[in-house]
């Protein structure tokens, strides 16, 4: 039987992993106002992995028969000054997902929850990839800066993600 301090560490990422999703489509909904289609279908799978992390939670506390608890998602902001300014924010935002692992990772060694410990080294190593990704894309748009051609370039090559 899961420990209820694990438990209620679980449900609270599931929390944060469908907020991420929400904060992501709002974001892509963001793109598609500025006619950054690109950017948009970025973001709007950005969303999906997100919803596909919390479900993955999900399922392992059920495997593990315990009780799912849906929380409260907040509203995400909606808008941003620059496509630079919501990259950031990405990162911003996946360094504080990569800390909330890190603790679930913690308490689980903590808790001696052998099965928990190891089921978290995949999201400890989405973190590294989720990480690297937004610093890619900051680092490009801090490069382009106000170029047009710039901006419409990355657009286009964001667009490409499968
Ligand atoms: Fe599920 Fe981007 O962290």
């Amino acid at each position: 039987m899961i420990k209820e301090k694990i438990l209620n560490i679980l449900n609270k990422q599931i929390n944060e992993e469908l907020f991420s999703s929400y904060l992501y489509l709002s974001m892509s909904n963001f793109f598609s106002s500025q006619n950054l289609d690109g950017f948009a279908k970025w973001m709007r799978m950005q969303s999906q992995e997100e919803y596909g992390h919390g479900m993955k939670i999900y399922d392992y506390i059920l495997q593990r028969d315990g009780k799912v608890v849906l929380i409260k998602i907040e509203t995400p902001k909606a808008v941003w000054k620059s496509p630079l300014e919501v990259f950031q924010e990405t990162l911003k935002h996946e360094q504080h997902i990569s800390a909330c692992v890190n603790n679930i990772v913690n308490l689980a060694i903590q808790e001696k929850d052998h099965a928990t410990t190891q089921f978290f080294q995949w999201f400890v190593g989405e973190q590294v990839e989720e990480e690297a990704n937004a610093i890619n894309i900051v680092e490009k748009m801090k490069m382009i800066g106000d170029n047009k051609s710039g901006i419409f370039m990355l657009d286009r090559e964001l667009g490409r993600r499968q």
